[in-house]
């Protein structure tokens, strides 16, 4: 009797924990806050094509719906900050919707990394703050010896930048990997806000 009411109760938890799966966010857009050009505070991010299938997130006037998928019971690793996940978009076509999630390009020649969506590829995970501004949480400091990996913290290193990613050059959002300067000299660092649709 115990024995079938543990394999019972076994399967109910897997049921479970196959019905709580991803959550998806409402729509909301992507806006600049923060720059110290004033002059792109307020724009938002549209999609532009970088290859097929592949967009990029690029500043302008046209503003783009974007969604976060986060898992059911997932948690924040940083207090105040919400809980991580696929920022991901629609690419549209005549008769389908793929969903995209975002990761990042990274070229060994360059510090400044390209958030692209692509189908189907390994995504980097963000959250959004009690202000709304996105962030990416990392355990990983390897500015102190030994490096440690204990405390999570929220990092802000979005900027603006030209970018050119196989012939195609747009002003893109970007993120900065590591805690220097940004050696692309179009950066222009920025505060990313969501804003529900
Ligand atoms: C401000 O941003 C605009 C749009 O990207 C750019 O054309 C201009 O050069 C920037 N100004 C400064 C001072 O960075
Ligand atoms: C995001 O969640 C929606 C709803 O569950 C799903 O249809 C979509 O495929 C997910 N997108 C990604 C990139 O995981």
């Amino acid at each position: 009797m115990h024995f079938v009411t543990a394999i019972l109760s076994g399967s109910a938890l897997l049921a479970g924990l196959a019905a709580a799966q991803t959550v998806q966010s409402k729509p909301f857009n992507l806006i600049v806050e923060n720059a110290q050009n004033k002059s792109i505070n307020g724009l938002g991010f549209a999609s532009c094509h970088e290859g097929a299938a592949i967009e990029s997130l690029c500043l302008g006037y046209d503003k783009a719906t974007f969604y976060l998928n986060t898992t059911q019971g997932g948690q924040s690793g940083v207090t105040g900050d919400g809980v991580p996940g696929v920022l991901n978009w629609n690419l549209k076509g005549s008769n389908f919707v793929e969903s995209e999630g975002m990761s990042f390009f990274v070229d060994p020649s360059t510090n400044v990394a390209l958030p692209l969506f692509e189908p189907a590829y390994q995504s980097q995970y963000v959250a959004f703050d009690g202000k709304d501004l996105m962030n990416i949480q990392s355990y990983l400091d390897d500015t102190k010896s030994p490096p440690n990996s204990e405390q999570a913290r929220a990092l802000y290193r979005w900027y603006v930048c030209n970018s050119n990613f196989e012939g195609y050059v747009y002003q893109t959002l970007n993120w900065v990997l590591g805690n220097g300067k940004p050696q692309n000299p179009s950066c222009q660092k920025v505060d990313i806000k969501r804003v529900f649709i």
